[in-house]
């Protein structure tokens, strides 16, 4: 049994304020990219097994698609140790700001559910997602949608024009705790001008640890990027664009400056939703 786990990227991101247990109060709006990695799912009798093929990921209890195995496993009010195997196709990089390992977790509820017949609800399911991580309730929904609070707080909206999107990724990822650490460090700061218009509060601190950041970004926009940001906590910087011709052109300028870049698309809720 397959299922798809679609990347995303924030089309915009505001930081509004610190919570008390130190996550931040974000405003962001989510979309979902064609972008996915593959999960399959099978039965087995002696207990949990990940495969990934991509090298560096963890295949044990760090790994959300564990997590989610053993939070399936007890809500369904199954005794023991969960059994199951899973083989990850990866596609989508790690640190990128892309939800790659949160887009896996949703993915992950939904499968074992459905291997082990757990019959959970969408409600009790969105319930696990929250206490996986900030960024999973939203591949639950995918299309488009707000994220409020922690970014777990889901509204979805109804699918925006389809565009063209170009990822380019620099030689180093950014952990999500980084960069919220580094904008907490910078507080009070002003951005730099030739930021604006900030559409990522995190692309701030974000950029002036990594210069490289902003010479992406510019170089999408004179490639003719509608829009271009970092995503998330970084480091992928996306460029949107209305036909493939120009986004190919733009993600060939990116290569052709050294670094590595593809070109995708949006993804409606329904191609985007797993299952
Ligand atoms: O929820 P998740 O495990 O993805 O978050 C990883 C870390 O990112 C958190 O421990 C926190 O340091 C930071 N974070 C945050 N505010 C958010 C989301 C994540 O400070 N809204």
């Amino acid at each position: 049994m397959n299922v798809r786990a679609h990347a995303k990227i924030n089309l915009s991101l505001a930081v509004t304020g610190v919570r008390p247990d130190g996550y931040h109060e974000i405003r962001t709006v989510f979309q979902s990219l064609a972008l996915h990695d593959t999960l399959r799912f099978a039965h087995a009798d002696d207990g949990l097994a990940i495969e990934c093929s991509a090298p560096g990921v963890p295949l044990d209890e760090r790994n959300l698609v564990w997590k989610a195995a053993r939070t399936v496993w007890d809500a369904a009010g199954r005794r023991g140790e969960p059994c199951g195997r899973v083989r990850i196709t990866k596609r989508i990089p790690a640190q990128g700001g892309l939800g790659g390992g949160s887009a896996d977790g949703a993915a992950a509820l939904v499968g074992w559910d459905r291997l082990w017949h757990a019959g959970l609800s969408a409600g009790r399911l969105r319930e696990l997602a929250c206490g996986l991580g900030a960024d999973v309730p939203f591949f639950l929904s995918a299309g488009t949608a707000v994220g409020l609070n922690r970014g777990d707080d889901i509204r979805p909206l109804d699918d925006g024009p389809a565009r063209w999107v170009v990822l380019v990724f620099p030689p180093f990822g950014v952990s999500t705790p980084e960069a919220f650490g580094w904008w907490d460090e910078d507080r009070g700061r002003r951005p730099q001008a030739d930021l604006l218009p900030v559409v990522n509060d995190l692309e701030v601190p974000v950029s002036r640890r990594h210069p490289e950041l902003l010479e992406i970004r510019r170089e999408l926009e004179r490639a003719g990027a509608e829009s271009a940001a970092m995503t998330g906590s970084g480091s992928t910087i996306f460029g949107l664009f209305a036909t493939r011709v120009a986004a190919r052109a733009a993600s060939d300028r990116a290569r052709a400056a050294g670094w590595r870049s593809l070109v995708t698309r949006t993804a409606t809720r329904a191609q985007a939703r797993p299952g």
